[in-house]
């Protein structure tokens, strides 16, 4: 593994039991690499694993199966130790900014909270790191002192952040962020995360639904269905060179903002629900919906291999030499 690597999902698998006696594999065999500095965007319709996915890489969750490799060690996550060190360098930023702010503390005791448990700093210093964040995401100092429901979406989200870099993180799960915001918050988040990032060398791994959005703020960008990856690549080789059947039908459903181009569009519906993650096809997952689907695909689950340099596809009918 190459050291640019902040951290590295091996063969990860995340499955939770449900009503039954029945299991739910909710993220299934991923295997991800995601380098320091970096955005790794992460895609794919509402339920295919996303959330579950991050928090499994940032400790949240405890793997069912699979490695977490963390700037080249591999992570005990049965051990205290390691999953309190590690907490300590990961952190979240949530879809919900109304959800995810504890509504009875103070905004500055939210954003105090890891340093106390991590015991960084002394009260004074920590009060003035408090001040120092309200600052860096766009706050005023004397909202420490208010309550969260006193604050907009886009402010609550502005303390999400300064929570998150409070105990000075390296790899941040920016989940569905501005996902809850008023499009016209949206992008004032966006650019503070992205500001956030060059100034603090943070690695992220942004989640969304919304195409648009990863693509201008990744630099690879992972699709997922039903809980695996199924394409990697870099933003522009994605949008340039969509491989996947899936990935090209989440992509056909984004619009162009050039409306000659957009008319002339083939738009490629999926047919079909999502299948049950309880009771996945047998083969590839997305067989029961592919329109190219052919018997091989209901018999074998394809592995996620490169097919063109740094582009990775799992599809029986894209192979390498040929894409
Ligand atoms: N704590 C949980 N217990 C049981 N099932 C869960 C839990 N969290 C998520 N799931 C299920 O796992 C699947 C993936 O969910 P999630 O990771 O939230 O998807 P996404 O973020 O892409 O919308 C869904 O079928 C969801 O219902
Ligand atoms: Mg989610």
């Amino acid at each position: 593994m190459s050291n640019d690597v902040l951290i590295r999902a091996e063969g990860l698998c995340k499955y939770f039991k449900v009503s039954g006696g029945r299991t739910l594999h909710a993220v299934e065999n991923v295997t991800l690499d995601i380098r320091r500095g970096e955005t790794m965007g992460l895609v794919g319709e509402s339920g295919c694993g996303k959330s579950t996915l991050g928090r499994t890489m940032m400790g949240i969750y405890r793997p069912t199966k699979g490695k977490l490799i963390y700037d080249g060690k591999e992570l005990d996550l049965h051990s205290k130790k390691d999953r309190f060190h590690f907490a300590k360098k990961a952190q979240i930023v949530f879809q919900d900014p109304y959800a995810s702010l504890d509504s009875r503390m103070t905004v500055g005791s939210i954003i105090e909270e890891g340093m106390v448990i991590h015991k960084m700093y002394d009260a004074k210093e920590r009060q003035e790191r408090v001040a120092r964040l309200l600052d860096i995401v766009g706050l005023n100092r004397e909202h420490a002192n208010r309550f969260p429901h006193e604050f907009s979406g886009g402010q609550r989200q502005r303390i999400g952040i300064a929570r998150a870099l409070a105990i000075q993180p390296e790899f941040i799960v920016c989940d569905e962020p501005i996902s809850a915001l008023d499009v016209s918050i949206q992008a004032q988040v966006i650019n503070l995360l992205r500001r956030l990032q060059e100034e603090m060398g943070l690695t992220y791994l942004f989640i969304a639904h919304d195409l648009n959005i990863v693509k201008y703020i990744s630099d690879r960008i992972a699709v997922m269905y039903l809980g695996s990856v199924v394409e990697l690549a870099s933003s522009d080789e994605l949008y340039s060179h969509t491989l996947h059947p899936y990935s090209k039908a989440l992509l056909s459903a984004v619009p162009i903002p050039d409306p000659d181009k957009e008319a002339q569009k083939t738009r490629q519906i999926i047919s079909g629900d999502v299948p049950s993650p309880i009771n996945k096809p047998k083969g590839c997952a997305f067989c029961t919906r592919c329109p190219v689907a052919c018997e091989q695909c209901h018999q074998s689950v394809p592995p996620l291999q490169e097919v063109r340099p740094g582009h990775y596809v799992a599809c029986h009918l894209v192979q390498p030499g040929q894409a």
